[in-house]
This record gives C-alpha cells, sequence and structure tokens, in this order.
C-alpha cells in the first residue's frame, strides 16, 4: 500500500502482516458485536458546524489530562496483548507516545512488563490495573507501578468477569501461539511478524509470569483470570485502591449516569466514559451516545474522559464537543503497531493530530480549549436528539 493516510488504511495493512489470532483479539467485541460496531457508527450522528472567515493562526491542540500536560487530549488507551500486535508491541507505543507528547498506558495484560517500560523508554507513563482476588499480588504489582515512574492508575471497573468474543475462542487464542497445523499455515504467511519475534525474549505476560506461580501462558492464564479476576469488586476495593496507591487515580469502564455518581464520590480524578470497546456488555450504549448524560450528572465535578470508536480527528472533536475533557484511542494505535511497529503508532497519532486540526480549525476555532457544543449543528440537543434511539 502506498502511504497510510488514515486509521483504515492502518487497519488493512495490519491484517496482511499479524497473525489472524492476534488481529482478531484486538478487532473484536462481545457476542453479536453490536456494541462494538455502534461505538464507530453513533459518531456518524454527531454532525460539525462549518464556520468560515474566521482566523485559523497560531492554532494550539496543547491541554492536559489529570492535570499533566499533553501535546494533544488523546492518550494511547491500555490493551491487553500489545506485544503480541508486533514484538515488544508495549516498549514500541510506549515511544511513540512520548515522542508525540501523549500519555501511554499499560494493561496490566500486556506482553512487556512495567519494568521492561521503566527501562526501555526511560519516560512517565500510566498503568491499567485488573483487581483481583489475590490481594498480596495486587499491592505488589501497585508498588511495582510506583517503583516504576506511573503517574496514573487507570483503575478497570469493568472487567470483573470476561464478555465472550467468539473469534478468541475460535482461534484458540494463546501468547505465544500454539503450534498447531493451522498456527503453522498462518504464521507461515507473516514471516515479517516471525523474525522480530523470535528476536525478541518479550512473549508471556510479563506483569504475571514470574510474579504468580503456576502461569506460563495464555490456556492456563485463562482459567486463571475467570479464577483470579475478583467478582466481588464494589467501591469499598476502589477505596482500598486509592488508599494503596495515593496518586492519581482514573476509574475507567463509567457507562451509566448512577456509576459516574459513585465514582465522583469515591474522591477519584477522572473517570474514563467506556463500554470496553464494546467487548464486555453487548448491547449496551455506544460510548458517545452514553456521555451527554454523565457530563450531565457530574460535569464539573470529576475530569471526565473518553473512549470507544475513535478512529479520526473528528471522532476526538465530537467527544470533546461532547463535554469529555480528554480521550484515549485503543484499536487505532494497535492497527498503526500491527502495520508498521513504532512508525505506525506515529503514523496513527501524526494522522489523528492532523485531522484534529484542521477540523478545529474549520469548526472555526483555534484553542483545543475552546472546543464545547458550540461547534455541533444543534449545540448539545441537536447531538443528544439524534443519538438518541441509535
Ligand atoms: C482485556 O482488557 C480485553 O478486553 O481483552
Amino acid at each position: 500500500m502506498a502511504q497510510p493516510l488514515t486509521i483504515e488504511d492502518l487497519r488493512i495493512m495490519a491484517k496482511r502482516r499479524v497473525p489472524r489470532m492476534f488481529y482478531d483479539y484486538a478487532d473484536s467485541g462481545a457476542w453479536t458485536e453490536s456494541t462494538y460496531r455502534a461505538n464507530e457508527q453513533d459518531f456518524a450522528a454527531v454532525k460539525l458546524r462549518q464556520r468560515v472567515a474566521v482566523d485559523m493562526t497560531n492554532r494550539t491542540l496543547a491541554s492536559t489530562m489529570v492535570g499533566q500536560p499533553v501535546a494533544m487530549p488523546v492518550a494511547l488507551a491500555p490493551t491487553g496483548l500489545t506485544g503480541m500486535q508486533h514484538a515488544d508491541g508495549e516498549i514500541l507505543a510506549a515511544r511513540a507516545a512520548h515522542k508525540a507528547g501523549v500519555p501511554f498506558t499499560l494493561s496490566t495484560m500486556s506482553i512487556c512488563s512495567l519494568e521492561d517500560i521503566a527501562n526501555h523508554v526511560g519516560q512517565p507513563f500510566w498503568f491499567q490495573l485488573y483487581v483481583m482476588k489475590d490481594r498480596d499480588f495486587i499491592s505488589r504489582l501497585i508498588q511495582r507501578a510506583k517503583a516504576a515512574g506511573v503517574t496514573a492508575l487507570v483503575l478497570t471497573l469493568d472487567l470483573q468477569i470476561l464478555g465472550q468474543r467468539h473469534k478468541d475462542v475460535r482461534n484458540g487464542l494463546s501468547a505465544p501461539p500454539k503450534p498447531t497445523l493451522m498456527n503453522m499455515l498462518n504464521l507461515a504467511t507473516k514471516p515479517r511478524w516471525c523474525l522480530k519475534m523470535l528476536d525478541t525474549p518479550r512473549r508471556g505476560f510479563g506483569n504475571i509470569v514470574g510474579h504468580v506461580t503456576g502461569v506460563a501462558d495464555m490456556s492456563s492464564l485463562s482459567s486463571w483470570t475467570a479464577d483470579q479476576f475478583d467478582p466481588k469488586l464494589n467501591w469499598d476495593d476502589v477505596k482500598w485502591i486509592k488508599d494503596l496507591w495515593g496518586g492519581k487515580l482514573i476509574l475507567k469502564g463509567i457507562l451509566d449516569a448512577e456509576d459516574a455518581e459513585m465514582a465522583a464520590q469515591s474522591g477519584a480524578d477522572a473517570i474514563i466514559v467506556s463500554n470496553h470497546g464494546g467487548r464486555q456488555l453487548d448491547g449496551a450504549l455506544s460510548s458517545i451516545a452514553a456521555l451527554p448524560a454523565i457530563v450531565d450528572q457530574v460535569g464539573g465535578r470529576i475530569e471526565i474522559l473518553f473512549d470507544g470508536g475513535i478512529r479520526s480527528g473528528q471522532d476526538v472533536i465530537k467527544a470533546l464537543a461532547l463535554g469529555a475533557h480528554g480521550t484515549f484511542i485503543g484499536r487505532a494505535f494497535l492497527y498503526g503497531l500491527g502495520a508498521m511497529g513504532e512508525a505506525g503508532v506515529t503514523r496513527c497519532l501524526d494522522i489523528i493530530r492532523k485531522e484534529l486540526d484542521v477540523t478545529m480549525a474549520l469548526c472555526g476555532l483555534r484553542d483545543i480549549l475552546d472546543v464545547d457544543a458550540r461547534i455541533l449543528v444543534g449545540g448539545r440537543e441537536g447531538a443528544v436528539k439524534a443519538l438518541a434511539g441509535r
């Protein structure tokens, strides 16, 4: 393919280069995938107001997320198995994020460990935490995050149990892949991926293997996950983690105004309005459709961040216009990573930055901090009406 110009170009390239089970892992939702699809599609219902003959010089996208300066309000979301989209994927993505001046968030279920990122990137980053029954492991993980220089903890609240993704079951997802005939045939068509993967020691779950006895591969890990992720997780646990961590705390997976209220009362610094990329409750609202009610409930009392379906700078600005202070991209950067490694993540961030900048200008604004519902056709009410019933 000629130069990738869109996130969709990167997706097509990644699909060719990444082994099927890992491409599918990233690019799937739970059950019928209706919420996964709605996350992307619902953005189309929100229309932007074109403005003309306004001074467009000296534009800026600079903002903050949980008080930390960002070159644009777009962070890399925590995504599981990132180091299987490309060898050393988390290290490469963290480097690209750092160069672009945006936060990188390491997943608990990453391939590269907290220590790998600290040693090979050497810049502050964010860490996403899953709550498990083994509270000693959680305490140690939080201590490791502190030691690694993590500057914000992202606590995921929407995955106490796993929403089934059929493709993962059908593909026999494991990391590293098992040497079955189907896997071997598929890997034979991905020589670039294989060569890089043979060249790295990082092929298992870096935050877990070696830190919990008996966890050596994904199959034991998936049953370990089912055993270990804490189905009793509640707001008392949030408090326990907040106290243990003591730093900036972001609660991820809020889709309902009542939960947003609980989150605001918990004393956390921010929430991420999210349905886990449509990977958990199939049939839930898209993130963009859920956002306005949450802003109504807690806007001004807790920072509101957003993820779900962002594939362009236009999507970013629509989320900001509806009240998000910042956004996260997951699949968009994974496509870049699978397509071209670090350069692909850089390309993804470049694409989104340019789209965001030009879109802001064509909406008549020069400063991202000025974006609000006035850039939407019909204002906030117009967008809410267009999103209703979708
Ligand atoms: C893990 O976070 C997943 O969605 O697979």
